[in-house]
């Protein structure tokens, strides 16, 4: 868990040296937020002229967002707004900064970590790497990702989301004029970092170019007003919904209490039965969906082909036969069939 952080400008701040084992010297960073537990945390840092780091990867999946300056990442010139999203255990090439950059950097799932190496780990979900110039390369899309909506005027740019638990990260901005006159909460804890401009909220009053939140669910924010416009990353941990009141005393547990009101309204038999005896445990009720079995995670069958030419696997799905029984496999290549024992 992160506590939550509001109001705060890391501008209040000095840069600190960060020293981590693998980690290349000339990093400086500010702490936005911390999650105690599992080391993951979100920082703004400064990363000097002449700055370069091995190829390798973090144990951790890894955000990231350059704010000022550019940061070479292999062939790639990643210039202001340029977003990556990295996961644990994918190798990135080899990073460095000739002339220094200032970036958001985030770890979602762990603490900060390096490991030297020019290949992914074994287990890494390879195929959700992505990076995109951000400013340059997508346009502003309406708010309205959720429904009920922010006001019109609050505009975004959709970077991630995980379809699992539906969290997003994204930029917003607010246009010049700005206002939107109801209160939120949500079920899901909020980041924010403005990367310029200021906006304003009854409770916390102007949020500067620098300035950060972490808010976990439930508590209250709006009013919101920017007088000439701002722009900033925000991120979710899990799926948006506004819930949207009037009432500026509410507290985080009456807010909560209204969401589950909220679901009982909407979901009745849902709801009688997540909430009754042993159904809500911390872990939540199984999804049946992720814990089945599925062709090719049989006992004693690899997922991933490999071949010498004599034996082969089982990589490609098939039915299984009863224990001890024999089968045949056609080759494409080969000499028409042969038989063989499961083991
Ligand atoms: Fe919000």
């Amino acid at each position: 868990m992160r506590p939550h952080i509001e109001p705060f400008c890391d501008r209040d701040e000095g840069f600190k040296h960060l020293r981590l084992p693998n980690f290349a010297s000339g990093m400086h960073y500010k702490m936005l937020s911390f999650d105690g537990d599992t080391g993951a945390c979100s920082m703004t840092v400064q990363f000097d002229g002449g700055y370069r780091r091995t190829p390798g990867f973090a144990w951790t999946e890894m955000e990231m967002i350059i704010i000022e300056g550019e940061m070479q990442v292999g062939e790639k010139t990643c210039r202001k707004g340029h977003y990556l999203f990295v996961p644990a255990g994918y190798a990135m090439p080899e990073m460095t900064s000739p002339k220094g950059c200032l970036a958001l950097v985030m770890y979602n799932t762990g603490e900060p970590s390096h490991e030297e190496s020019t290949q992914h780990h074994p287990l890494a979900q390879v195929d959700l790497y992505h990076d995109v110039d951000s400013y340059m390369d997508i346009p502003w899309a309406m708010g309205n990702v959720t429904k009920p909506s922010v006001a019109a005027g609050c505009l975004i740019k959709l970077l991630n989301f995980n379809p699992m638990s539906q969290a997003m990260t994204f930029l917003y901005c607010m246009t010049p004029g700005f206002y939107q006159d109801n209160i939120s909460y949500h079920d899901c804890a909020e980041e924010g970092y403005h990367l310029w401009g200021t906006s304003w909220m009854m409770q916390f009053g102007d949020v500067p170019t620098g300035g950060y939140f972490w808010r976990p669910a439930y508590i209250n924010h709006g009013a919101f007003a920017s007088e000439y416009g701002c722009i900033a990353l925000g991120r979710t941990d899990s799926k948006l919904f506004n819930h949207f009141h009037y009432n500026p005393w509410s507290t985080p547990v009456q807010n909560a209490d209204r969401s589950a009101a909220r679901i009982y309204q909407r979901d009745p038999l849902l709801y009688k039965w997540a909430f009754s005896e042993d159904h809500n445990h911390p872990h939540g009720p199984e999804d049946f969906e992720q814990t089945m079995l599925r062709r090719g995670d049989e006992e004693g069958h690899d997922t991933e082909h490999k071949s010498d030419g004599h034996t082969h696997d089982h990589w490609h799905g098939h039915h299984h036969h009863a224990d001890g029984s024999e089968h045949q496999h056609h080759h494409h290549d080969g000499d028409s069939t042969h038989t063989h024992d499961h083991d």
